[in-house]
């Protein structure tokens, strides 16, 4: 079993895929983790599996929720060591099909809230000289994507916001990472009305939610800047950076369309 080096943790996202996985991880160790999300129902359900788990049912695309979170990350009394901005969504077609209020919502979710957490923080970390922040982005994000504009468009200002904050962190003692994970099997498809890729993709580029919840535990915990689970998404990503950036789009649009 994995020893981490946070006591104290709050991931949101918690009630299902890829941020459930990551409580089972640090809760199943001791670490006392705040759950948030809105279906409260699922995080009692976890805080009767473990003890050390601490229900904080909330919606981070209302100022409301949002600001209740911001509140237990900010606590002095009972400080968070490690901060997972887990929570987000996928919209799938074309852009100018889909639902303008829930593009809005996907921005207010996977850039608005992520960045307040983001930032609350680090202006607690910081004076602390410890902490851990791991931003949950996607392979998406270093690369277009159509029918996925807006999702991966989130996702390239996740990526890119956590490798600036990792720098401005360096030799603080606060940890930056982004973790970008490909295709997981969790809620995520039917949310994002992407079910039909786990025909279209073959078996072996699936990953668990466990193996991406470990894999950016450990590398949160190491220090690292990017954490891309999986032999075959280090890969792409590889390849994807050194692959002109006219060709990568056409690709990413030929696979769409197929
Ligand atoms: N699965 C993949 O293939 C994949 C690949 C790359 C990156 N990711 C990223 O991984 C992260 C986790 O996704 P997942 O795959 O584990 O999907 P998931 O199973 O659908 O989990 C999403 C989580 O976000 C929470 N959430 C959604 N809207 C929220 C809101 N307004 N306020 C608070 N919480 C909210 C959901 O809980 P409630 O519904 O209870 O609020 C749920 O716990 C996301 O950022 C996603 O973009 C996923």
């Amino acid at each position: 079993m994995a020893t981490f080096p946070f006591s104290s943790a709050l991931v949101t996202g918690a009630s299902s895929g890829i941020g459930e996985a990551m409580v089972e991880l640090l809760a199943g160790t001791g670490v006392h983790t705040v759950v948030v999300a809105r279906r409260g129902d699922r995080l009692e359900t976890l805080a009767e599996r473990f003890s050390a788990v601490e229900v904080l049912a909330a919606d981070l695309t209302t100022a409301e929720g949002l600001a209740a979170v911001e509140a237990r990350v900010c606590s002095t009394e009972r400080p968070i060591d490690l901060v997972v901005n887990n929570a987000g969504f996928g919209t799938s077609g074309l852009f100018h099909e889909l639902d303008a209020d829930r593009l809005q919502q996907e921005i207010q979710l996977n850039i608005g809230a992520l960045t307040r957490l983001s930032h609350a923080a680090l202006a607690t970390m910081l004076p602390r000289g410890r902490g851990y922040l791991l931003n949950v982005s996607s392979v998406a994000s270093f690369q277009s994507a159509p029918k996925l504009a807006v999702y991966a468009a989130t996702k390239a200002y996740v990526t890119s916001l956590t490798e600036s904050l990792h720098e401005e962190a360096r030799g603080t003692g606060v940890h930056v990472t982004a973790l970008c994970p490909g295709l997981t099997r969790t809620e995520f498809q039917s949310v994002s009305n992407t079910e039909e890729y786990t025909t279209q993709y073959p078996k072996f580029a699936w990953l668990t939610s466990q193996e991406v919840a470990a894999g950016g535990l450990r590398d949160v915990a190491k220090g690292k800047c990017l954490s891309v689970p999986g032999a075959i998404y280090k890969g792409l990503v590889g390849v994807t950076g050194v692959t002109p950036r006219g060709m990568a789009r056409r690709l990413a649009g030929l696979v769409q369309r197929g």
